[in-house]
């Protein structure tokens, strides 16, 4: 049996696992990702995957999921909307340190490669992967193969722009999907309703700190669960955006399944439920087409790390 290290690195975590070749983690470690320095977060990454190869003599290579755009080379970081990586030779950097061979890739890649070979897209050739978390992150998995276009950051799509001058986004455009449909989006949502209108929000704030700062992503899913109107406003306006963006998306791809991801679908038919809804009411010749299914992530947080480490094993 062969052993690989998968790594999930994202704003806040540096996740990491050994993986065997049955996508199963037999060791997992997780660290805080260092705030703002990209030296130290490689300095991170290879102080986790030192420890795990020290358990297991057995360990081959490690494959590194980055929430940023990386090089058709899975060498560099090019360029990360949410994260300090500019031009980031993160490949070069953890190899010396670690002595093991190291590829880079995609976090939402790499969570798409883990969920269709390990997870929710066994079976189905042609999937797009969302991830909704702090920013959106996409996957596209292909008759069977990972697409990555011509440069190697194919598949970006929370940058795709749905509303023409709207609200500024990380990677210096306006308008990006991931300002409307992310993680941080809901919240958004929700904190400006709190502000506006703190009436309607009262419950949102009762779970907080009593403050439209103080509300983040679990007090709104509670909120939410337990009947509130406002709360439930906030998810069906995130989950229509989400579900008209994966219209557009099935209008250019028609893959066979939406396989969604990241923090915000812990939240489940919450999101999913309007989500749907507004996929069917907007996708374009509906009515004589079949609807793609649209399904929840099954690996949850560790799918990054599985299918990192498995497309190291292919490397
Ligand atoms: C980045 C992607 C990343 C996603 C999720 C987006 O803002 O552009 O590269 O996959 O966030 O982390
Ligand atoms: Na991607
Ligand atoms: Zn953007």
């Amino acid at each position: 049996m062969t052993l690989t290290i998968g790594v999930d690195v994202g704003g806040t975590k540096v996740a990491a696992g050994v993986v065997d070749d049955h996508g199963r983690i037999i060791e997992k470690l997780r660290r805080p990702t260092p705030s703002t320095s990209p030296h130290e977060t490689a300095a991170v990454i290879a102080e986790v995957v030192d420890i795990l190869k020290g358990k297991f003599d057995e360990v081959e290579a490690v494959g590194l999921g980055a929430a940023g755009f990386v090089d058709e080379s899975r060498s560099m970081v090019l360029f990360a909307p949410n994260l300090a990586w500019r031009d980031e030779p993160l490949k070069k950097k953890v190899e010396s340190q670690v002595g093991l061979p190291v590829i880079v890739e995609n976090d939402a890649n790499a969570t798409a490669w883990g969920e269709a070979k390990f997870g929710a897209g066994r079976g189905e050739d042609h999937i797009v992967l969302i991830t909704l978390g702090t920013g959106i992150g996409g996957g596209l998995i292909m008759d069977g193969e990972l697409y990555r276009g011509r440069f190697g950051i194919g598949g970006e799509f929370g940058h795709f722009r749905v509303v023409p001058d709207g609200r500024r986004c990380g990677c210096g455009n306006r308008g990006c999907w991931e300002q409307y449909a992310s993680g941080n989006a809901l919240v958004a949502e929700a904190r400006e309703l709190a502000r506006v209108s703190p009436a309607l929000a009262g419950r949102l704030l009762e779970l907080g700190d009593g403050s439209p700062e103080g509300i983040s992503g679990p007090e709104i899913t509670e909120a939410a669960r337990g009947g509130d109107t406002a709360a439930l406003e906030c998810f069906r306006s995130v989950a229509v955006w989400v579900g008209q963006g994966m219209a557009d998306l099935a209008a250019i791809l028609d893959p066979g399944a939406f396989i969604i991801g990241g923090g915000l679908s812990e939240a489940g038919d919450l999101l999913l439920d309007p989500a749907r809804a507004a996929f069917e009411n907007a996708l374009t010749g509906r009515g004589h087409r079949v609807f793609a299914d649209i399904r929840m992530a099954e690996l949850g947080p560790d799918a990054g790390i599985v299918g990192a480490a498995d497309l190291a094993r292919l490397r």
